[in-house]
């Protein structure tokens, strides 16, 4: 299907540079240069560090895309990047590289939002997605349940977390066993040779007042450094797997039972889980188990494309021009701490403000968007 866009898409707001190139719904490329090693030591993401990797990985990894996608620069109807959110810094490098794409190559650019990008992913496992979708995102950032009319101009969050991310729960929870980092893939493994009923953990918002859709982990976190705490001061050993399992089985227990609560309050019948999160392999079983007992279909892209990746913004701009929605002008700025409900960044001077939700011009009718940039670039 040649008549699909064809997108490029850059993402570096964290310590991944992801070069991902999408025709339509089908994944061509998914390179990925990680600085995850330069941070370990530190034992977290180092902004700065993360900004210099992504500025000496950009181009070898846009070049290694394209060859794995096997087509040329030339070829491309997009350059869709991550304006937000995430490190500003590192969210700098990837808008500065897709603007200089765009310009030399005279090509339309959208800026996106990671979140978004998060759910967008999963056409390119399971096709389109279905309208609205209901999503799970969980990353190290964030923890949202969302409801999504229009992946690509309208997500609504029915609620999200007040306190840590679930990412952020794993990552601490590692640093307290002595995992490293990033704990998430630590922990997980761990679990695996544990007994997730072995130490009766907290589930955080679940009472019967508590906010249905919202989330809370940092109690848990708490309480497990608490437990472990304890067991040193008392000279005992630290079953270190069960404490990760039952810990990780406490996350993923309200993680899906609150998005099946809400698939059924809202008449939704499927679920989409996406974020680095969602490619914990207990949180996979355990949403499966759960949906077939509802009868709710269960959406969960492969572990990589979970994790931050350049695909996912692809998928999420190739989905921007079959729409016809608007590109963004060649101001776009950065927005570290972009809102989940603005899918797109127009840029300073576009003309018409924020995309609507009815879009414009026609799908592939990209000389409209190609004047719109070159306008404001030398106006
Ligand atoms: O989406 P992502 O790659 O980056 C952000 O946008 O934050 O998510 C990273 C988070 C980290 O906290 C990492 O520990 C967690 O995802 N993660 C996992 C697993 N793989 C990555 N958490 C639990 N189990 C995993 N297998
Ligand atoms: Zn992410």
């Amino acid at each position: 299907m040649a008549d699909e866009p064809l997108v490029l898409g850059i993402e570096t707001s964290c310590d991944e540079t992801g070069v991902g190139i999408v025709r339509g719904h089908t994944l061509l490329a998914d390179a990925v240069a990680s600085s995850v090693d330069e941070h370990a030591r530190y034992g977290g993401v180092v902004p700065e560090v993360a900004s210099r990797a992504h500025l000496e990985a950009m181009v070898p990894t846009v070049q290694r895309a394209l060859k794995d996608a096997g087509v040329a620069a030339s070829d491309l109807d997009g350059i869709a990047v991550t304006a937000g959110p995430g490190l500003a810094g590192a969210l700098l490098v990837g808008v500065s590289a897709a603007k200089a794409y765009a310009y030399a190559l005279g090509k339309p650019l959208y800026g996106v939002n990671h979140l978004a990008s998060h759910i967008c992913v999963d056409q390119l496992e399971h096709g389109a997605l279905p309208e609205p979708t209901m999503a799970l995102l969980v990353s190290g950032g964030h923890s949202s349940l969302l409801l999504a009319p229009d992946i690509t101009s309208d997500v609504r969050p029915l609620g999200s977390t007040i306190d840590d991310a679930a990412g952020e729960a794993f990552d601490k929870v590692a640093r307290v066993l002595g995992l490293g980092f990033p704990g998430g893939p630590a922990v997980d493994r761990h679990a695996r040779e544990g007994d997730p009923r072995a130490i009766a953990f907290p589930r955080g918002l679940t009472g019967a007042r508590d906010p249905l859709y919202d989330f809370s982990f940092s109690g848990l976190k708490t309480a497990v450094a608490r437990w472990v705490e304890a067991r040193r001061r008392d000279g005992q050993d630290v079953p270190v797997a069960d404490v990760a399992a039952s810990f990780q089985e406490a996350v993923v227990d309200v993680l899906t039972r609150k998005a099946i609560r809400a698939c059924k309050d809202n008449g939704v019948d499927h679920l989409m889980i996406g974020g680095g999160v969602a490619a914990n392999s207990r949180l996979r079983s355990l949403a499966q188990e759960r949906c077939e007992d509802a009868g709710i279909l269960l959406r969960v892209p492969r572990p990589k494309l979970c994790t931050d990746n350049g695909a996912m913004v692809a998928a999420l701009g190739a989905e921007m021009v079959a729409r016809g929605r608007a590109a963004s002008t060649l101001d776009l700025p950065a927005d570290s701490s972009l809102p989940v409900t603005e899918v797109s960044v127009p840029g300073h001077t576009h003309e018409h403000g924020h995309v609507s939700a009815h879009g414009h011009g026609h799908p592939h009718d990209h000389d409209h968007v190609h004047e719109l940039s070159k306008d404001n670039l030398y106006g």
